[in-house]
């Protein structure tokens, strides 16, 4: 295309998007800017706090520090693709249920993370999960909670809260 755009297909949530893109566009900025999906967050827009991660072919990965181009083969899930109200993914309950955030912003970032790491490992170990989440930064500090929503959702806490009572 003289205009210096280049066509191009992205897979996102199991639908194919066909777009015209600079070549110089990150993925982060796509998915917000041209598709909609706003649940990645800029923050540090660097690759230092986690809140833009969207798996990408089942592996977790910062958008903001991905050329959209170089991901047209791939198959690219946000958080948007997980679940649904009414329909939540079971990360996204285990969250829920743990009380695990508190502005919210890190959120999405952090469940991407855990689903990642259930996808390829169902029964992790605490320095698993820790090691999962070692790239999303929590400004809010609500990382015990954050710790318990991976630990229900990986089924080794029950998801109840001291009085036995379910917290869902
Ligand atoms: S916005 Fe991508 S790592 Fe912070
Ligand atoms: S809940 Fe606020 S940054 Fe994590």
């Amino acid at each position: 295309m003289d205009s210096g755009l280049l066509r191009v297909q992205l897979s996102v949530n199991g639908q194919r998007h066909a777009l015209a893109l600079e070549p110089r566009r990150v993925l982060l900025d796509v998915l917000r800017d041209d598709l909609g999906l706003t649940g990645a967050k800029k923050v540090c827009d660097m690759g230092n706090c986690g809140a833009c991660t969207v798996l990408v072919d089942g592996r977790p990965m910062y958008s903001c520090l991905m050329l959209a181009l170089d991901w047209r083969e791939a198959a690219i899930t946000t958080i948007e693709g997980l679940g649904e109200p009414g329909q939540l993914d079971p990360v996204q309950q285990a969250f829920i249920t743990a009380d695990a955030y508190q502005c919210g912003f890190c959120t999405p970032g952090q469940i991407m993370s855990v689903k990642g790491l259930l996808d390829t490992t169902p029964e992790p170990t605490d320095a698993q999960i820790m090691r999962a989440l070692s790239g999303n930064l929590c400004r809010c500090g609500a990382y015990g909670n954050i710790m318990r929503a991976a630990r229900i959702a990986a089924g080794r806490d029950p998801g109840t809260d001291e009085t036995g009572s379910d917290t869902a």
